[in-house]
């Protein structure tokens, strides 16, 4: 049966291909390989879906929801061929190669075809098809039928990177659950697979820990937020002002279940941020006595790095963060937790007796080498608990732990340091991969960002493949992400703007194969896609329209 499908799919592609692409599709990302056919497959609410395998059912239900939100239909799921009419055929190769990831998926006017190993080939064969469909339907016969005219290609896909991720910094500023969702749809519609969800850090710890209420009870608050920028990143100046408006916000253990769900739904893994052992101030507010001082501290109200840190010569801060970790293990079923590591001051370890007597017990050259046993000893307990750790690049400081992967934000040397070292590495430069940033000049349009410049151009430009790195070495590089830290970024709407259309140019640094980027050829995509994005609400920066 198979066999037929395949050869019926041949003669009727031959016919219908066509040497000049018949329009723009607005594929975001560019598939791997993409031949545009003349045909057009008129999906309505008879097309039927020949599911053969059950394990995929999830997928079709997904397309189903989609359909039956946007277009008010859904997709009757048979088992096989139809006698009449149109249908979505989905099968699976005889011989598995491994590459879950990968979908083809062929069409013509009768049939449309995934090929796919696994349920997240389908699922982006899925997003593809997505992409495909007009932005509303149109309606024949009598009946006044819906109909959905989606335009014919071949496609064979297949991502560039394993780890294609976006973050998002809930700590400085606290998003909803209902609009971190939504902020995982986009993900999905782009097919990135990774969500690194920035849950703790000196302004509000967000995620609720069942052993140490206080990080939510006082933790979770601050008593108001710095208007602005400050006078300096290092201490409060006098000119400082401050709106004198309590702020605060957590997710329950339940919320994270949903999220986690909702996430694996389309096949992203979230990995979760808990910072150490700086950006630790919203932590030590609730307890001061994992600090070196004792305290007291209050939940940060403005940004920048403090020079208090959990102290590690305690060993009650470790069994602290080890319950708080084993919390986080418990609901994240993800193979990485992120430890944070960065911007660790370590002016209290050099003045406390504890962390001196460490230094000197552990015959430690230094603070960065107390920094190295503070996150060792962190991970020996994770990989205890068969998760790996990622850090930023500041844990190569006293010497890298030993199974550590790093998140290279310092620039790319941090990632090609770690990658000569054999340890895997996720590239995120803050230029581009900072959407913190400003993405245009213009004083007029552009909201408070807080520095840098990151237009799309750059981002798309941008090649995570550092060529300082051999062949071998490059192996280590699992990916890229871009990173949404929320400083500057009060509400969701503005998580929107900043992030969009940097993102979908950050989706085709990661999947689509290099030679087969082009800006130009993108903005045109872009063009038509963000009447997508209109219709989906999105508040996005609209620079890119005026280009050719
Ligand atoms: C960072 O931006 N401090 C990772
Ligand atoms: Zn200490």
């Amino acid at each position: 049966m198979k066999k037929i499908i395949a050869i019926a799919f041949t003669m009727v592609s031959v016919m219908a291909y066509s040497q000049e692409p018949v329009k723009i599709l607005p594929l975001i990302p560019m598939p791997k390989e993409i031949k545009q056919l003349d045909d057009e497959f008129v999906m309505t609410n008879k097309t039927k879906v020949v599911l053969l395998n059950d394990k995929l059912k999830p997928e079709v239900d997904y397309l189903n929801n989609y359909l039956k939100t946007n277009y008010g239909f859904e997709l009757q799921i048979i088992s096989s061929l139809p006698k009449e009419g149109n249908y979505i055929y989905i099968t699976q190769p005889e011989v598995q190669s491994g590459l879950t990831e990968n979908y083809d998926l062929m069409m013509n006017q009768n049939q449309l075809l995934f090929s796919v190993e696994n349920n997240a080939g389908l699922f982006y064969g899925i997003q593809t098809l997505i992409q495909l469909l007009p932005l509303e339907k149109t309606v024949a016969g009598v009946l006044g039928e819906p109909e959905l005219k989606i335009p014919c290609a071949d496609i064979k896909d297949a991502p560039r990177y394993q780890w294609r991720g976006m973050h998002l910094d809930c700590s400085r500023h606290f998003f909803a659950k209902e609009d971190v969702k939504k902020y995982i749809d986009y993900l999905a519609m782009y097919k990135f697979n990774v969500f690194h969800w920035h849950l703790v850090d000196d302004q509000g710890w967000r995620i609720e820990i069942k052993k140490y209420p206080m990080l939510t009870v006082v933790g979770s608050k601050r008593k108001e937020t710095l208007i602005g920028k400050p006078g300096s990143d290092k201490k409060p100046s006098p000119t400082d002002k401050y709106d004198g408006i309590p702020y605060g916000g957590f997710y329950t253990q339940e919320d994270i279940k949903d999220i986690i769900n909702y996430a694996a739904v389309r096949h992203i893994t979230i990995v979760p941020e808990i910072e150490m052992p700086g950006h630790s101030m919203a932590a030590l507010a609730s307890y001061p006595q994992y600090s070196c001082n004792g305290g007291p501290f209050e939940t940060w109200t403005r940004w920048g790095q403090s020079e208090d840190t959990y102290c590690a010569g305690n060993d009650s801060t470790f069994a602290f963060l080890e319950n708080i970790l084993s919390e986080v293990c418990d609901l994240f079923p993800g193979k990485y937790i992120h430890v944070g590591g960065d911007e660790c001051l370590k002016d209290r370890w050099k003045t406390c007796a504890k962390c001196q007597k460490r230094i000197k017990d552990e015959k430690l050259k230094d603070e960065n080498q107390l920094q190295t046993y503070f996150i060792t000893r962190i991970e020996k307990y994770l990989n205890s608990k068969v998760k790996q750790i990622i850090g930023w690049d500041e844990i190569l400081e006293g010497g890298l732990a030993p199974n550590a992967a790093v998140m290279s934000w310092q620039g790319i040397t941090g990632g090609i340091a770690a990658a000569k070292q054999k340890h895997n590495v996720v590239m995120s430069p803050g230029k581009p991969c900072y959407f913190d940033h400003y993405q245009s000049k213009s004083k007029k349009t552009e909201p408070l960002a807080i520095g840098g410049f990151n237009p799309l151009d750059s981002v798309y430009a941008y090649n995570p493949a550092p060529k300082a790195l051999s062949q071998e070495e490059s192996k280590y590089i699992m990916g890229a992400q871009a990173n949404v830290w929320s400083e500057y970024i009060t509400d969701f709407s503005k998580v929107q703007y900043m992030s969009m259309p940097r993102m979908a140019a950050m989706a085709e640094v990661l999947w689509t194969p290099i030679d087969k980027k082009n800006y130009k050829n993108f903005i045109g995509r872009l063009k038509i896609h963000s009447k997508t994005l209109d219709k989906m609400g999105v508040n996005y920066c609209k620079q890119f329209q005026n280009k050719k």
